[in-house]
């Protein structure tokens, strides 16, 4: 049984995790952490608004909540020897270092999307990526809803980058073909956005050569992919040696 303390346990995220672990019984949430906690708060377990006041005997924290709330919940699982899983988005370049600081000393897993359909997504985009170079054009196209600031999306980002890190040739990402007149180079990655609607998260990869297209693609129809993502995650590092962990150390458990 994993024990977990659940960072930003009020939120959006957090309430799904609270849900999903009450049906798995190899995980128990000992204690969360969330600036909005009052003694109205009712989740099932104890809720803190203060770091200093949680729980010490557990095996992960998860953090859900907001990149400030990043450095004492890191002195807090290293001080008391406890793994945590990162899933906040948005953390500075100084604060990725202190991550990775923090993971010389507990295991440290990181990963700006928990889903594991997204991750196998530019695992498989990635070995097609090797295989298609030289003769496809590669794409990537995503959705999202219509309340989303940014774009493209951190994940659409993150495809690019992992595509990027394995061809042989320098390419560059194109955004915005509208603001050019020319034809289409093949050591490009075009990215781009559509928003509309409630769309939780559409990504597709298009590999486009001569009379051929191959897609890969990744539908989230809600917050739970992330939210099991994570427990998984939480799982996965119970037991493991410090150091910095990513979805593909877990897949190369699996693969
Ligand atoms: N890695 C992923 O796959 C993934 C997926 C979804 C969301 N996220 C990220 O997770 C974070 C939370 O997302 P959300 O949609 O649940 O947001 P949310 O705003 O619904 O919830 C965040 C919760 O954290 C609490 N919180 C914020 N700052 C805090 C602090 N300093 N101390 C204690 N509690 C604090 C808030 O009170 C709130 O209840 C965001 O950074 C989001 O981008 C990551």
């Amino acid at each position: 049984m994993t024990k977990v303390i659940l960072s930003g346990c009020l939120g959006r995220m957090g309430s799904a995790i609270t849900r999903l672990s009450k049906e798995d019984e190899n995980v128990k949430i000992v204690c969360g952490l969330d600036k909005f906690a009052d003694e109205n708060t009712n989740v099932g377990y104890p809720v803190y608004k203060d770091i200093d006041a949680l729980e010490k005997d557990a095996d992960v924290i998860i953090d859900f909540s907001h990149p400030d709330n990043l450095e004492g919940l890191l002195s807090f699982a290293t001080e008391n020897n406890i793994a945590i899983v990162s899933a906040t988005t948005g953390h500075t370049e100084e604060q990725r270092k202190l991550l990775k600081k923090a993971s010389e000393l507990v295991p440290v897993f990181f990963s700006a999307n928990m889903s594991l359909g997204i991750n196998l997504l530019i695992r498989l985009a990635k070995d097609a990526a090797r295989v298609l170079e030289e003769d496809f054009d590669i794409e990537i196209l995503e959705m999202h809803h219509n309340k989303k600031l940014d774009a493209p999306s951190g994940t659409a980002l993150a495809i690019a980058d992992g595509i990027k890190e394995v061809l042989k040739n320098e390419h560059e990402y194109v955004y915005e073909r509208q603001s050019v007149r020319r034809e289409r180079e093949r050591k490009e990655i075009g990215i781009s956005a559509l928003r509309g609607g409630t769309v939780v998260g559409e990504h597709e990869v298009i590999f486009a050569g001569d009379d051929e297209l191959v897609k890969l693609s990744h539908s989230a129809h809600s917050r739970d992919v992330f939210a099991k993502g994570a427990l998984r995650a939480a799982k996965f590092l119970d037991g493991k040696s410090a150091g910095f962990y990513t979805m593909d150390d877990m897949f190369a458990e699996i693969l």
